[in-house]
Parts: C-alpha cells; structure tokens; sequence
C-alpha cells in the first residue's frame, strides 16, 4: 500500500469520527428509536476475517490491510481484526472458521474457497450466535449480509473490452479461449456469464477452461494445451478472468514463441498486470476499489456488532439470492475497465499505486511513451 494510501485511510478516519459522534448525538429514526439506542457491544470487539488465498496478490496486499485499518478506526483501536487465509485449501478454512467460532470471535468476514461446501460452518456460526458477513463471493448457508463488486458487470466489462480491441473486423469464426475461475467460487461463473453475454454470437469461442484454485500456473497449462490444439496463429484473443491467470496465459504464448501477443483480458489491478498493460503485454484489468470494498465490509461488521441497525441497513440496500437464502441484504460495488489510458485516473488517483512503483526502470520508457510520470 503506498504511503498516500496510509494517509488517505487516516483522512477516512477522521471523517468517521465526526460521523460517529453526530451518530453519538441520538439521531431518531421513524420509529423513533436511535441509531445506536441498544449497541449490543462497545468498542472492545473482535473480527474474524477469512480469505481465500494468496496466490492472487489482492487478499494480502489490499484487502486484508485496508478491512483491519478501518475496523481499528471505527472502533477507536479497540476493536482488532483475528485473520486466517486458506491458501485455496477448502477444508483448511473450514477448521479456520471453527476455530473462531471455538474462539467466540463477535463477527466473522468470509470470503469462502467453497461457497457451498463451507455452508455447513456458516451455520454453526449463526447457532452459536456469531453473524457472518460473506465477503466478495457469496458463501452459501444462513448469512446476514453480503458485500462484493457487481460481479456479471465485471465479465461484462472484460468482454465489452475485447471486443472493442479487436475492432470491426472481427468475424464469428475469429477464435478466442476462455480461461475462467474456480468452479468453486460463485463469482466465476458470474464473470463469466457477464463476458459470454458480450461475446457470443461475435466471435468462435475454440476452448474454455475452468480454473482450479485460481492459480496462474493452472492457466499456463490450460493455455500451453490450447495453443497446441488450436494453434497459436489462430487465437485472435484470450479471455482470462483475472491479472494472475492473464500472467499464466502470457507465459503460455511467449513460451510457444509470439511475439505479437493478442489482446489479453484480466481483473484486480495487480501491480504486475498494470506493468504489462504499459508494455503492451496484456489489454487490460478490471479496476475493483478495494478501499471501497474492504472499508464498507468493516463498517458492515462493526455496525452489526454494535446494533447499529439504521447504519447496516444504509450499508445493505441491495439484495441478492443465493442457492440456499433470499433476499439477502447486500451491497454491490461498481467496477472499471484499466487500459493504458486511465491508469493515473484509477490505481494512482485512489492512491493504490504510486506512479514510482509502477514506472520502475524496466517500464521508464513505457511509460513517457503514455505520459505517466
Ligand atoms: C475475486 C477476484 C480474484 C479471484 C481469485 C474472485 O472471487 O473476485 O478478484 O481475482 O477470486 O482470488
């Protein structure tokens, strides 16, 4: 995280104290009853967070970070955030999230490896009293709330893109390979969706892989397969799901020996795949705000903790459905496409990149080449 990051979380906080004390002067609702008539804690909390895995560089880097500094804000450094990450090991965050509930942590965060399979845990959670906030891929079981991105407008977005680069041209015989997510996580199928609802009709999709554990080196061997089935001349684009597998899916075509490589999708604004977008390596990412995302799921959980009701419920207008629950109160975060000519409005104007850590020696000259500096 930069350093302007640190200080803009820091600016946050001292907005969130001035709320929080307007909060503290009894604003009535219609029913009459205050905001924070009946808080059923005080600051002294604690937060479970559970992440999916580290392979992708967003959970350490970003989420994590930015959900702990807010929670300690909210709480003024009171409250403290218990983080566990699976590593993309489904049963190893299963005995994660028992272990909290052993622990009577006051609210878990779940961003699950296995949406389905940790339902079994969800609601244990929720029998021993403990509400669970499912975090960026929507757990199954008896969850309170939900925050993530708009995740069908991110497939949409990434597929809207391809098209556009590949331009008029473009024939419905012209072939692409689809490298989408985990089959375990219900997110990938809405990226998908969203990216199959701009390119069908348009273009020959010639292979579609589903990816396991997300892992970049999973999509290299899908990719290195691909290229020997379908021939490397004959993809006119690639379709992946996010920056790590698009790191994969380069790999794969550099290694088969092209040089001009055909436009490449990805998501999360890795600092890696914001290089590779300057050096022309991959098309484009999808910019998600992590602050965005991390700081109104702190905001979700403490509220929740502190019956706070009127602000969760601020903090939850959307709803959602999921295999196993309706209507469930959520909130959907709007994304952006990153190509090389919004980069200084994105990564570097929400301060998650500082240009210097982008434009390193190796990227200098591609960077002039934009005009960032
Ligand atoms: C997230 C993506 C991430 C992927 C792999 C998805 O659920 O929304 O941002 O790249 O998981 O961890």
């Amino acid at each position: 995280m930069s350093p302007r990051m640190r200080r803009r979380i820091a600016i946050s906080v001292a907005a969130t104290t001035v709320s929080v004390m307007l909060a503290g002067c009894g604003v009535l609702n219609a029913t009459g009853s205050s905001d924070d008539a009946s808080p059923t804690k005080g600051n002294d909390i604690t937060v479970g967070l559970l992440l999916p895995e580290k392979a992708n560089t967003r959970y350490d880097q970003f989420d994590y970070p930015i959900f702990k500094r807010k929670v300690e804000s909210l709480t003024s450094d009171e409250g403290k955030v218990v983080y566990a990450n699976a590593d993309a090991d489904a049963a190893k965050q299963a005995s994660q999230l028992q272990q909290m509930i052993e622990d009577q942590v006051d609210v878990i965060v779940l961003d699950a490896v296995d949406s389905h399979g940790i339902a079994d845990g969800v609601k244990k959670a929720k029998d021993a009293g403990i509400p669970v906030i499912a975090y960026d891929r929507l757990a199954e079981g008896p969850i309170d709330a939900y925050i993530s991105f708009d995740n069908e407008l991110v497939g949409e977005v990434q597929g809207r893109s391809l098209l556009e680069e590949l331009g008029d041209g473009l024939d419905i015989t012209d072939k692409i390979v689809m490298m989408n997510g985990s089959p375990t996580d219900p997110n990938a199928k809405q990226f998908k969706a969203g990216a199959l609802s701009e390119l069908k009709g348009k273009v020959t999709i010639a292979k579609s892989y589903d990816t396991k554990d997300w892992k970049p080196e999973n999509a290299q061997a899908n990719m290195t397969e691909a290229i020997d089935e379908v021939g490397a001349e004959n993809i006119v684009a690639v379709y992946a799901a996010n920056d790590g597998m698009a790191g994969g899916v380069i790999k794969a075509l550099q290694a088969a020996g092209v040089t001009d490589l055909p436009p490449v999708t990805g998501q999360d604004a890795e600092l890696a795949a914001v290089q590779r977008i300057i050096a022309g390596e991959q098309y484009m990412s999808v910019y998600k705000s992590y602050p965005q995302e991390a700081e109104a799921a702190a905001e979700m959980a403490v509220a929740k903790i502190q019956g706070k009701d009127i602000q969760f419920d601020a903090l939850t207008r959307d709803r959602v459905d999921s295999p196993t629950n309706k209507d469930i109160p959520s909130q959907l975060v709007p994304v952006v496409a990153l190509t090389k000519d919004n980069i200084e409005d994105t990564v570097v104007a929400d301060d998650i990149y500082e240009v210097s850590d982008i434009c390193t020696a190796k990227y200098k000259a591609a960077c002039s080449a934009i005009g960032l500096k």
